[in-house]
């Protein structure tokens, strides 16, 4: 709680130094300027506790997923230099300058992402479900007042499902249309993760941009492994090093 009271002191004073620059946050285009700017359909704004509360799903639950998710891609791209260069040459073919969200309908970019997030999902499991009638899921009855929770990590490794599911292959999402209960590392139902579209955007635009400008490099020979933290899971160190620009190397 001490350190819910020191972040949330963190946000509110960004909050009130922006109430109090109204001019800078007009010609910006940041998430807070434009939550400051919101007005609803009685043309109202959001209040403090508003703000702080959408401020605070995106950096609790919005933030560190996509980061891990990236670096989780980067790091599989960069041990199987072939798969890079499969995608490297898809990225060729778009012209992101002129049409920046040309690299969302990239069928190989697509199935790299997918397969990151199957293999490690972030998040392992789903949040909890409550049964309220009693149920009968995959020949286990089911209680009402019982606590179910989904392993969305268990799911994505059944063999049958995802022959070789240790592997990295990309390839399988473009072979296989996965269902939603054989898929789902946002979860599912109405439950389910409502950041979906903007991470899976997120993490398309960001990969295509490193790997479009910058020639990097594993700075390691050992396998990453995940690690918990908490509801979610993280990797272990992963480093990455710069050695030029993808036209540099021709
Ligand atoms: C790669 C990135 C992400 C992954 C893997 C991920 C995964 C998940 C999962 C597994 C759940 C539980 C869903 C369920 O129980 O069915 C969830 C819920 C949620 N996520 Fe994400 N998430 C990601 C990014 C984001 C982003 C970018 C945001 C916000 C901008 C976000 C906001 C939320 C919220 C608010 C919930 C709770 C939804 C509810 O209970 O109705 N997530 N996420």
């Amino acid at each position: 709680m001490r350190r819910r009271a020191a972040i949330d002191a963190l946000i509110n004073d960004e909050i009130e130094r922006r109430r109090r620059q109204p001019e800078a946050f007009e010609v910006s285009s940041d998430i807070l300027s434009l939550l400051l700017a919101a007005r609803d359909e009685q043309g109202q704004p959001m209040t403090d506790q508003e703000l702080r509360d959408e401020l605070m799903t995106l950096l609790v639950a919005g933030h560190e997923t996509t980061a891990t998710a990236l670096t989780w891609a980067l790091y599989w791209l960069h041990r199987r230099p072939e798969l890079r260069l499969r995608l490297q040459q898809e990225l060729a073919g778009v012209d992101a300058a002129a049409d920046p969200t040309a690299v969302l309908s990239l069928p190989y970019l697509a199935a790299v992402c997918n397969e990151t997030l199957r293999i490690y999902p972030v998040g392992m499991l789903t949040f909890p479900r409550v049964v309220r009638r009693p149920v009968t899921l995959a020949g286990q009855r089911l209680e009402p007042d019982t606590l179910v929770i989904g392993s969305i990590y268990l799911a994505h490794r059944r063999p049958a499902v995802y022959p070789d599911p240790e592997t990295f292959r990309p390839e399988r999402f473009l072979e296989t249309s996965y269902s939603p209960y054989e898929f789902l590392p946002f979860g599912g139902g109405s439950r389910r993760c409502i950041g979906m579209a903007f991470a899976q955007y997120e993490m398309k635009v960001v990969l295509s941009r490193i790997l479009s400008r910058a020639s990097l490099e594993l700075d390691a020979t050992h396998a990453a492994h995940p690690v918990r933290r908490g509801l979610t899971s993280g990797a272990s160190p992963v480093r990455l090093r710069r050695t030029g620009s993808p036209h540099s190397q021709g």
